[in-house]
């Protein structure tokens, strides 16, 4: 795993930081994108304070002309991508008689466009890895619908088709294709919503980021397809 190259979208804070760190932990390189200048600042400091060079790179997974930017970047600087992971995400909330059109569109394009295009515009990187990997952080919302979720839900749900899709494609090429699904996690994103007595039953972002390096530590041999991480307790 030393000198990895691994971009994670998100990694500012919660789950993306945790992977971030648990790869520099490692010794790769790490690729830090969000659109928080001083998050990921912060979280590429303590990339490389943990074992692994991080560099701090804004962007918008909406945007695909900086998407675009990047990868040229890192193919210009780095001339390959070992890992790609697709984390960056928002949670929207609203029964769907009462979902804007403006709320609507914001999910799926952050949490289902943003990866479909990040990894099209990366993959050509990725095939000239000797061990490529691109994870993709669904949802338990992937799989199952809960109230009042109705853009989170068909974009978490749309993202599992994307993956299982890019999985047969990419078979050929070698790269291995993770679904990451985890159930409440105890991150920011749970700030002001629910009842802070459970944060501590949630599963720990470190906890999914370490099982993401044990996917990838695996030989290339073995696909680590699905990875579901639920509170041991129980559901929240
Ligand atoms: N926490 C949970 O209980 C839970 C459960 C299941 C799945 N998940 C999934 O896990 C992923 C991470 O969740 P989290 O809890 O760690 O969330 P979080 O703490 O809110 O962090 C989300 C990260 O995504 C970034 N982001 C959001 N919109 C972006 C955009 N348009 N462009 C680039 N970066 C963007 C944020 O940075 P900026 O705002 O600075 O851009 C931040 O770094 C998400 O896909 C989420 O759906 C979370």
């Amino acid at each position: 795993m030393k000198d990895a190259v691994v971009l994670v979208t998100g990694a500012g804070r919660g789950i993306g930081r945790a992977i971030a760190l648990a790869f520099a932990a490692r010794g790769a390189r790490i690729l830090l994108c969000a659109r928080t200048a001083g998050e990921i600042r912060d979280a590429a400091a303590r990339c490389s304070e943990a074992g692994g060079p991080g560099l701090a790179l804004r962007l918008d997974v909406r945007e695909e002309g900086e998407i675009e930017a990047l990868a040229n970047r890192v193919g210009r600087e780095l001339g390959r991508l070992d890992v790609l992971v697709n984390n960056a995400g928002i949670y929207t909330s609203a029964p769907v008689a009462e979902t804007t059109s403006a709320a609507w569109r914001e999910t799926l394009e952050t949490n289902l466009t943003g990866p479909f295009l990040l990894t099209r515009t990366f993959l050509p990187l990725l095939r000239r890895s000797a061990k490529g990997h691109l994870f993709m952080v669904g949802s338990i919302a992937s799989r199952q619908a809960f109230a009042e979720c109705g853009a989170y839900c068909a974009s978490k749900f749309g993202l599992l088709g994307l993956t299982e899709v890019l999985r047969e494609e990419l078979r050929g090429d070698r790269i291995r294709v993770t679904s990451v699904l985890p159930g409440a996690t105890d991150t920011a994103a749970w700030d002001g919503k629910g009842s802070d007595a459970e944060r501590p039953r949630m599963v720990r972002a470190e906890e999914v980021a370490e099982a993401v390096v044990a996917a990838y530590a695996l030989p290339p041999s073995s696909s680590v397809d699905e990875i579901t991480l639920t509170p041991a307790a129980g559901p929240i």
